[in-house]
């Protein structure tokens, strides 16, 4: 799971691969590297352990070149250190690759590949393409035959750019599975995993589809599929949802929390036209008529997914969710008409890719519900809903949680033609405007909690929901150790676990399950634990440590995540850690 770069033609490489790479370590930080050819053809290679930042300051701060490719990786095969770092080049030095995927039949191909004398430096899978590729090129010195027959011998994911070294005016590419697109600009030609690095150099891209092939140069892209020649496909993104300025912010986390009320908004905009819903009348038809609506997703998406249960299970509809990586090797078919709900801030997570697939092959109906246009599950899916969120670079997602659980709603407003939604989500985002006023608030509790052993996190009904999110938002970027429990649970078996140094953090959001709930409180503060409540402030109490205002009990999940966002990111900035990229995480998990 990586990022690539690529870039021919009149343009600053360096300054394009570099940047590139910032936008692209969302994909994974391990190691960075590029390789360029300079004004005599040399292949030139820089690599370096650690984020892009590291490549920077090593990589020379000008070269003349205009041809170039870059890599920030996520470790699969070999451990993270430079001689596993992309690009990876082959044995007689002709070719230079960089590649974002998995290849599955490396071992064998390897052993055959020493057969025929060729050496191996690394660990990776990607040192066996360098290295077929050159070996089907020497066959008749034609790269795209070469490359053609490489294709054909692979199995498994890439996305790859390719510097051919006797070849300075072509950057080769092909792909499968993993995401790969062109930007096309008038004196130079781009490649990168996503439009991100491209978009301030053009708003035109070419989006490849799996086994295309080809190459770049400066004036054309010449695409090809097995024998055949394509003519490629143009289409055009908005810099508006590409942009990644920080603006006065400190790091993207925060940025991004604060958005979440425009992006609320924004959604409504694009689903409600102010008297009825624009979903794709279709796609509501076929949610009507199918007799289970099975969500599938992971990490935080899989959490909106439990939302998105309850409101089809409110709508009487059987409904279940299901974590991917599970689903994927133990799917259940117990229904006639299934339709599927596959969540996904990236559209690239791989473990839901695999459950698309085998969806895909059943013939069922699938909604694809992602942040991210043109991604994989989006492209694959019957029906699309795009959450119009803009870039989320933050690895812990926030703003598309919130947006994932705020189309679920309107989703099922347009179901059931109940406009009020609409109504009711505004006051949401009023709610969510206020807690931003009161941030101070929660910073404290923060102070209160960030040297606690362990911290736990109830609620009951949606809230227990809010609690399962929390915790995995603490965890994910505080490194504490937190669960999330259903209220009631405690006393059957976590309760064991409470001393003095643990910290509760309650979501009470039900005035059915307030009274319930604060005896939770109790039990868990009589064990010498600290606690804190957060409420709705129709039934506070004195001694809450955070009042929200009351929004629909359906909508509540959105407001109590909300808080444990702000919790978290405090904190993780007390503790002084990388908030935006965590250790060992990556945004876009695109392996198993
Ligand atoms: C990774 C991220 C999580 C995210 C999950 C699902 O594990 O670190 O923050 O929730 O992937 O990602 P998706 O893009 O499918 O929503």
């Amino acid at each position: 799971m990586c990022g690539i770069v690529g870039s021919i033609g009149k343009i600053n490489t360096r300054k394009y691969l570099i940047d590139g790479l910032y936008s692209l370590d969302y994909r994974g930080y391990d190691s960075a590297g590029l390789a360029f050819l300079d004004s005599s053809n040399e292949l030139k290679i820089f690599k370096a352990v650690g984020k892009v930042e590291v490549l920077d300051s090593i990589a020379p701060k000008e070269f003349e070149s205009s041809i170039g490719i870059g890599h920030t990786r996520w470790a699969t095969h070999g451990a993270p250190n430079e001689t596993n770092c992309h690009p990876h080049v082959s044995s007689h030095k002709e070719i230079a690759i960089v590649h974002n995927g998995v290849i599955e039949n490396y071992r064998a191909l390897k052993t055959r590949l020493m057969g025929y004398g060729y050496s191996f430096e690394s660990e990776t899978d990607t040192e066996v393409i360098a290295n077929l590729l050159e070996f089907n090129y020497r066959k008749n010195h034609d790269v795209l035959d070469g490359i053609r027959r490489t294709i054909d011998e692979l199995e498994g994911s890439f996305a790859l750019a390719i510097i051919v070294k006797d070849q300075p005016d072509r950057l080769y590419f092909m792909k499968r599975s993993s995401p790969l697109f062109i930007g096309l600009g008038d004196e130079y030609k781009l490649l990168a995993s996503d439009a991100v690095p491209m978009i301030k150099y053009t708003n035109k891209f070419v989006d490849l589809k799996d086994d295309e092939y080809g190459y770049i140069s400066k004036e054309e892209v010449a695409l090809f599929k097995g024998y055949d020649k394509l003519e490629p496909e143009i289409t055009h993104q908005s810099p508006e949802f590409l942009n990644r300025d920080l603006g006065d912010n400190p790091n993207y986390m925060i940025k991004e929390i604060q958005e979440t009320p425009q992006v609320i908004t924004r959604l409504i905009d694009n689903y409600f036209d102010g008297e009825k819903f624009l979903f794709n009348p279709k796609m509501i038809e076929a949610i009507k008529k199918s007799d289970d609506i099975i969500f599938i997703a992971c990490g935080t998406s899989y959490h909106a997914s439990l939302m998105g249960v309850k409101y089809m299970q409110y709508l009487g509809k059987r409904s279940e969710a299901y974590v991917a990586s599970e689903w994927a090797y133990f799917p259940v078919f117990t229904s006639k008409k299934p339709l599927y709900i596959l969540l996904s801030q990236s559209g690239e997570t791989a473990d839901l890719i695999r459950c698309q697939k085998i969806i895909n092959s059943r013939g069922s109906i699938n909604i694809a519900i992602t942040n991210t246009k043109g991604s994989t599950i989006e492209r694959n899916a019957t029906f699309s809903c795009l959450l119009f969120s803009g870039l989320e670079i933050a690895v812990a997602s926030t703003k598309v949680f919130s947006a994932q659980v705020c189309l679920l709603a309107l989703l099922t407003g347009a179901i059931e033609k109940h406009t009020n939604v609409v109504t009711h989500l505004s006051v949401v985002t009023s709610a969510l405007e206020k807690i931003i006023e009161n941030k101070q608030d929660i910073e404290n509790i923060a102070s209160k909690i960030e040297n606690a052993s362990m911290i736990f996190f109830i609620g009951r009904g949606n809230d227990y929901i809010a609690s399962m999110e929390a915790s995995l938002k603490m965890k994910e970027i505080s490194y504490m150790h937190c669960e999330a429990f259903a209220g009631g649970e405690l006393k059957h078996g976590p309760i064991a676990l409470v001393d003095k140094d643990t910290c509760l953090i309650a979501f009470n959001s039900d005035m059915s399950t307030n009274l319930a709930l604060r005896n939770n409180v109790k039990e868990i503060e009589a064990r010498g634990a600290k606690s804190f409540v957060i409420s709705y402030s129709s039934f506070m109490k004195d001694d809450d440590a955070f009042l929200v205002d009351n929004v629909k009990s359906y909508l509540s999940t959105i407001v109590m995540v909300f808080v444990s966002q702000y919790l978290a990111y405090y904190v993780t900035l007390h503790k002084g850690l990388n908030i935006d990229k965590p250790r060992n995480l990556a945004k876009s998990v695109t392996v198993e």
